[in-house]
């Protein structure tokens, strides 16, 4: 039965208006309708293709979220064959290529379109007449796989029909990856699953996009950035800079990275290799490099290629991040609250950029999940500033050590070491009497953001309590530098030095001390929300667990923590040592009505345009507003920015109103001025 038109023509308005939404939401971040609206639309164009399935359409918004399994992926030949880059790897090797290009071109200095290299797969989109109509993998180059189905799920690949007219056919090129954050909810997820763990997001999008199911590709959200084109017929692409052609792809609504520039010369190159090279590991996606592409088409005309790689482009790349090494032994440590650590001790290997010896192995269950033993061969991760760890072992034929256990033993003070139920770590639990335990409490009280005593570093506590000059940190405040000068690598300077850092210690503030007991879960944050509420140690220390869950983000758990630490004795004892020696200015207690934001909750998801997480989180806490990991019915607002997640979800889902960081800024001003006047007056 033929559609009716006019039902036709609202089916294809739908369709445009779904993806134009889509492209505002997932492109842009900057979605112009509630979900709810989008669901609506989304539900209708449903039900009217269902009713009409002649109108039925593989490329529908519809259709994006999953159309049938296939039984294998057809070839895909590429009608431009799809090459590789040469990598550069040293500063040496960008020269000579900058060289080479200049002595090819004749040009003095060269404008170069530079981008990150994304850690992702390439792949080819093919447009004819303005529709989506193949997806296709790389391949070797000349043939890659069909998987029109799997890159339908990618929201922010167009489907082609909203926006600008596209030329008769056209080819775009790009990379698909999964963002760091879609790779851990993978991965948290495959775990409650007792499912096998993806390496890496790389793997992760490969996988991913290697699904028979569609369904299960689009259930694993992969991003997509395109970088070039390939087939273009019936219409025009820019032709003049390859710039152009990314603002260009950028018009036609195809997703670019936000990263990219044009530089100039070799100072241009390596001022951004080393601009992005800082800010790579808080980049929501992984890379390996970045990509020099000699802007002008025509320049790159002139320098055309060698076999499979153009020689106007090069990839210069970073350190890996994961390097194959062994296992030298695997010792255990104990640290501030008595928690028993294993630790990989490494053959040394060069991974993210420095010389690695140990690998954190966290708890007893994550080694027998990753089973790691003495003398295996190992991947070790290190990317930005995260602690080293073991990502995996690399099977090999000859026998291996033995399981490796945690002993039931403390090994610095031999007390019991007892797992508790329902807890991942074992715990010596001789407390402040184990020394290992005495010797963090110490580093931890003397630390930049708790005490701050400049000097007292991990070999001096060593020896402080080794020698027993040191048992608690009120001792601290009676050494002088004749005690102090007797040590080893300790000049009467460094020493009378150490002695005026304890003293410069002696002023400081409640939020500081409390944090610098290391009561077990009071953070720095609900150390300032404890000093803010009590004004003054007395009052928190008499404080009753119910008296403390009145401090907002106090839990029974905190509550009972903090409490517990009060009431041992040995603690009480510690502390009156301390009152003595240590002040700090007493303030007003402040309750719940004091701030502007006072029992306002926020909580933050995504990455805001301007503010990093941090620099929001503090102009909410300025204000007296909180800041909570998770959405619950005590949020009030849920600041979203780009690649917002699940907590976005939820807030829509509790009907929590939702802020972007103008809409966040807007709020907090009247409060800064309010709080500003507040303080003139005073
Ligand atoms: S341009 C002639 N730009 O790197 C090839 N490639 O090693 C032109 N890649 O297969 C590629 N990010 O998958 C280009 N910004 C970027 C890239 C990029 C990642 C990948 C791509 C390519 C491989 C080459």
């Amino acid at each position: 039965m033929p559609v009716p038109p006019d039902v036709l023509a609202e089916i294809e308005d739908l369709r445009r208006n779904l993806e134009h939404h889509n492209y505002r939401y997932y492109v842009l971040s900057a979605p112009e309708i509630p979900d709810a609206e989008f669901d609506r639309l989304f539900l209708r164009l449903q039900w009217l293709e269902s009713e009409h399935p002649e109108a039925a359409s593989p490329d529908s918004p519809t259709q994006r979220v999953g159309g049938s399994a296939v039984e294998a992926f057809p070839p895909a030949p590429h009608a431009v064959p799809m090459l590789s880059l040469n990598n550069a790897f040293t500063d040496a090797d960008v020269e000579a290529f900058d060289r080479r290009v200049r002595e090819t071109t004749g040009a003095e200095t060269v404008e170069y379109a530079v981008e990150p290299k994304f850690d992702g797969l390439a792949i080819s989109l093919t447009y004819r007449a303005g529709v989506l109509v193949r997806g296709a993998t790389r391949g070797d180059g000349a043939t890659g796989e069909d998987v029109t189905g799997n890159l339908r799920t990618v929201r922010s690949i167009p489907l082609g029909r909203d926006g600008p007219r596209l030329p008769d056919v056209l080819e775009v090129r790009g990379e698909v990856l999964m963002t760091k954050r879609e790779f851990d909810r993978l991965n948290a997820e495959q775990r409650t699953r007792n499912d096998k763990l993806f390496v890496n997001p790389r793997n992760a999008a490969a996988g991913a996009l290697r699904q028979l199911d569609p369904r299960i590709t689009a259930s694993r959200k992969l991003s997509f950035y395109a970088y070039g084109i390939g087939q273009v017929e019936g219409g025009a692409a820019p032709s003049e800079r390859h710039s152009g052609l990314m603002d260009w792809l950028q018009e036609l609504r195809f997703p670019v990275s936000d990263e990219r520039r044009v530089v100039s010369g070799m100072e241009g190159l390596l001022g951004y290799y080393r601009a992005i090279g800082e800010r790579r590991a808080s980049l929501p996606f992984e890379i390996d490099g970045v990509v020099y592409k000699v802007d002008e088409l025509r320049k790159q005309e002139m320098l055309g290629y060698v076999s499979r790689a153009p020689r106007f482009a090069i990839a210069h790349k970073y350190p890996p991040e994961e390097e194959l090494t062994e296992v030298l032994d695997i010792e255990v440590q104990v640290g501030r609250t008595g928690a028993l650590t294993p630790v990989a001790r490494l053959k040394p290997v060069f991974v993210g950029g420095v010389t690695v010896t140990n690998a954190t192995l966290h708890n007893e269950d994550e080694i027998r999940r990753k089973d790691i033993r003495v003398g295996d061969r190992v991947i070790v991760r290190r990317a930005g500033d995260v602690i080293p760890e073991v990502v995996r072992v690399v099977p090999s034929d000859g026998t291996r050590g033995e399981e490796f256990h945690l002993p039931h033993r403390c090994p610095i003070c031999g007390s019991d070491a007892v797992r508790e139920e329902g807890e991942a770590v074992r715990r010596c639990v001789a407390g402040l009497f184990c020394p290992a335990q005495r010797k963090q409490a110490l580093l931890h009280f003397a630390q930049r953001r708790a005490l701050d005593i400049e000097g007292l570093g991990e070999r001096l506590v060593d020896q402080l309590v080794d020698r027993d000059m040191v048992r608690t940190p009120a001792d601290l405040y009676r050494l002088g530098a004749a005690d102090l000068a007797g040590l080893d690598r300790m000049g009467e300077r460094s020493a009378a030095n150490i002695v005026a850092g304890i003293g410069k210690s002696r002023n400081t503030t409640l939020a500081r001390f409390v944090y610098a007991l290391g009561i077990r879960n009071v953070g720095e944050a609900t150390a300032r929300d404890l000093a803010r509420h009590f004004g003054d140690l007395p009052p928190l220390r008499s404080a009753t667990t119910d008296e403390l869950m009145r401090v907002p983000d106090v839990g029974p758990i905190v509550a009972q923590s903090i409490a517990d630490f009060f009431a041992q004795p040995h603690n009480a004892e510690v502390i009156d040592a301390l009152k003595d020696e240590v002040r700090w200015p007493i303030q007003p207690p402040v309750t719940a009505s004091g701030a502007p934001l006072a029992g306002v909750t926020f909580v933050l998801t995504g990455t805001l345009p301007n503010l990093t997480r941090d620099e929001a989180k503090q102009k909410i806490e300025a204000l007296g507003g909180k800041v909570a990991g998770s959405v619950s019915a005590k949020t009030r607002y849920v600041v979203a920015g780009s690649d917002a997640g699940s907590k976005l979800e939820k807030a829509q889902a509790l009907g929590i109103e939702i802020l972007d960081e103008a809409g966040l800024l807007e709020l907090l001003e009247p409060c800064v001025s309010a709080e500003h006047k507040a303080k003139e007056k005073e």
